[in-house]
C-alpha cells in the first residue's frame, strides 16, 4: 500500500510516540540526540544481547520501555560510517522507510561521531526514504488486508539535524529528482490501453508548469519531415504516434544545448513479426527510455539546471494489422538513408533513428544521449544489473560511466565497430534492421550510430535495468526509473554552471 512521507527537518525534535530512527556505527557510536529517546541506553543493551554489530545495511528494532518518549527504537547500521557515499546515504533512508511499519510518526537522528553529515547527507537520506515508499497501487481497489493492518498511509517523519535550513534548501533539490524518477516509474507501470502515444503526450506536456517547452509533433509534421521509418512502425496502430520535443532553457541562449532522446514503444507485439505470448505483459514498460527523459527532463526543471537542454521522445505502438508493415518493406528515414525492415520487432532502433537524425539536424547539440529498451540480447549479455553503453565519444562515455558508479545506476561499455556495421549492410536497401544471430545488441547500436552523422552520441541499451531489475533499498517497484538519477548526475557533473 502506498504510504505518503511527510518529511520535516528540526534541531529540537521533541518525539511523542512513534519510532526514533537511530545511525549505528560498526564500532558502536550511535548517533547524537538517541539518548533522548533511549535514556535508559536500551539500545546499548539490546546491542549486546542481539548481537547486532551496526554493519552497514543491517537494523535491530527494539520495543521502548515505558515511560520512553516513542514506541520504538531503529539502529540504522552503517558499518564504517566515514566511508558512506551519497548512495550509502539514499540506502540508509530507504531501509528506514521498510522499517516504518506501523509507526505514523518518526524522528530521525543521524549526527554519528566520524561521519560527515552535512545537509547533502541529509537530504540523500530524505531521498532514500521517499524513493522507497512508491508503490504503484493506483489500480488496486481492495487494499491488501494484512498490509493495510499494517501500514498506514500517512507517516511524519522529523529528521534531526543541526542546520535546518540548509538540508531544507538541499532537500528541495534532490526532491526534484525523486520526482522524476518518480514520474518516469508510474509512466513505465501504467498499462498501455490507458497510457497510448497521444496520452504519454499529455503528461509531457505537464512540464509546461515547470518552465519546460514543449512541442509536439503529429503524424502529418512528422510526414512533411520525412520521417519514414517511425512512421512505418506506427502504422499498424490504430492510435496515432507523436514526437515530443522538450527543451529547458537554465542557461544563456548561445550555450549549444545538451541532448537526450528516448524510445517510446508504448506496447511492443513485436508487429507482424510477432512474439510470443509468454511475458508479452512486458512490452508495457517498451517505453522505458522516453520515461527516463521526461523524468529527467522534470527533474532538471524542477531543480533549475543552468544548462539548455533537449528532450526527444518518440512515441509509437508497435501492432500487428492489415496496415502493418512487413518484412521485407523498404522505408525511407528523415536522413535519406533508406532502411530494409527485415524484422518488425526490431522496432525501436526505427523509432530512433528518425528521433535521432532530428535531434542532430535541429540542435546541433553537444552530444545525445539516447536511452532505450532495445534488445533483449543485452539482458543475455550484461543480466540486469548493468545497463549497456555505446558511444562514438570516449569522453562521453568516461562521464556516463563515472555517473553510473556515483548513482548506482551501473554501466557496462559494449564495443562498436566496422567488423559489426557491415552485418546491417542490405541487399536492397543502404541498411536492414537485423544483424542475424550474432551480436545482438551491439548491430542494433552499429544501427543507431548511422543516424547519429558527427554528433558525440552514447546509447544506453536499458532492456534489463528499465523494468523487472533487482529490487533495491529504494526500489521495490516493477518500473525503476533508471537512467533519470544517472543523467542528472552526468548533467550536474559536467555540462551546468
Ligand atoms: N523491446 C524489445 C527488446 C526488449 C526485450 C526489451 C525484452 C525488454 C525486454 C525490442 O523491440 C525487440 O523486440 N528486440 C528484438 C530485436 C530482434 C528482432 C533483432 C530482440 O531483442 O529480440
Ligand atoms: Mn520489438
Ligand atoms: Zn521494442
Amino acid at each position: 500500500m502506498k504510504r505518503t512521507i511527510d518529511i520535516t527537518f528540526t534541531d529540537s525534535a521533541e518525539p511523542k510516540g512513534g519510532v526514533a530512527f537511530v545511525l549505528v556505527t560498526g564500532n558502536g557510536d550511535a548517533a547524537a540526540g538517541a539518548e533522548r529517546v533511549d535514556p535508559k541506553g536500551i539500545l546499548a543493551k539490546a546491542r549486546g544481547i542481539a548481537g547486532f554489530s551496526g554493519k552497514a545495511k543491517s537494523t535491530m528494532d527494539v520495543i521502548a520501555p515505558e515511560g520512553a518518549s516513542v514506541d520504538r527504537i531503529v539502529a540504522l547500521g552503517v558499518g564504517e560510517g566515514a566511508t558512506m557515499t551519497s548512495n550509502d546515504w539514499l540506502a540508509a533512508g530507504g531501509l528506514a522507510c521498510a522499517q516504518l511499519k506501523k509507526a505514523h510518526a518518526a524522528t530521525v537522528y543521524l549526527d554519528v561521531p566520524g561521519v560527515e553529515v552535512g545537509a547533502g547527507q541529509v537530504a540523500a537520506f530524505a531521498s532514500g526514504m521517499l524513493l522507497a515508499a512508491y508503490d504503484f497501487d493506483s489500480y488496486k481497489t481492495k487494499k491488501d488486508k494484512d498490509e493495510a493492518d499494517k501500514e498506514p498511509s500517512k507517516t511524519k517523519v522529523a529528521i534531526v539535524t543541526s542546520d535546518p535550513s540548509a538540508a531544507r534548501k538541499a532537500f528541495a533539490e534532490a526532491r526534484g529528482v525523486v520526482d522524476g524518477v518518480l514520474l518516469a516509474r508510474n509512466l513505465v507501470n501504467e498499462p498501455a490501453n490507458i497510457l497510448g502515444p497521444v496520452e504519454f503526450a499529455e503528461r509531457a506536456s505537464e512540464l509546461k508548469e515547470l518552465g519546460v517547452e514543449v512541442e509536439i509533433l503529429a503524424e502529418k509534421d512528422m510526414r512533411k519531415l520525412g520521417m519514414g521509418a517511425l512512421l512505418g512502425v506506427a502504422q499498424g496502430s490504430a492510435r496515432p504516434p507523436r514526437l515530443v520535443v522538450m527543451q529547458w532553457k537554465g542557461a544563456k541562449a548561445k550555450h549549444q544545448p545538451v541532448a537526450f532522446v528516448g524510445k517510446g514503444v508504448v506496447f511492443d507485439t513485436g508487429g507482424i513479426s510477432i512474439k510470443p505470448a509468454g511475458g508479452m505483459e512486458d512490452m508495457k514498460g517498451d517505453m522505458g527510455g522516453a520515461a527516463a527523459v521526461t523524468g529527467l527532463m522534470h527533474a532538471l526543471a524542477a531543480r533549475k539546471a543552468k544548462v539548455n537542454v533537449i528532450g526527444i521522445i518518440g512515441l509509437v505502438e508497435n501492432m500487428p494489422d492489415g496496415n502493418a508493415q512487413r518484412p521485407s518493406d523498404i522505408v525511407t528515414s528523415m536522413s535519406g538513408q533508406t532502411i530494409e525492415v527485415i524484422n518488425t520487432d526490431a522496432e525501436g532502433r526505427l523509432v530512433l533513428a528518425d528521433a535521432l537524425w532530428y535531434c542532430q539536424d535541429r540542435f546541433k547539440p553537444k552530444f545525445m544521449v539516447n536511452l532505450a529498451t532495445l534488445t533483449g540480447a543485452i539482458m543475455v549479455a550484461l543480466g540486469h544489473h548493468h545497463a549497456g553503453l555505446f558511444s562514438n565519444d570516449d569522453e562521453l562515455a568516461a562521464h556516463l560511466l563515472q555517473s553510473g558508479k556515483t548513482t548506482d545506476e551501473k554501466l557496462w561499455r559494449m564495443p562498436l565497430g566496422p567488423e559489426y556495421d557491415k552485418l546491417i549492410d542490405s541487399k536492397f536497401a543502404d541498411v536492414k534492421n537485423t544483424g542475424g544471430r550474432l551480436a545482438g545488441s551491439i548491430t542494433a547500436a552499429q544501427f543507431l550510430q548511422r543516424f547519429v552523422n558527427d554528433t558525440p552520441w552514447a546509447h544506453l541499451d536499458v532492456a534489463g535495468t528499465a523494468m523487472g531489475s533487482p529490487q533495491s533499498e529504494i526500489n521495490r517497484s516493477w518500473a525503476s526509473g533508471f537512467g533519470v538519477r544517472l543523467l542528472n548526475d552526468l548533467v550536474k557533473d559536467h555540462y551546468e554552471g
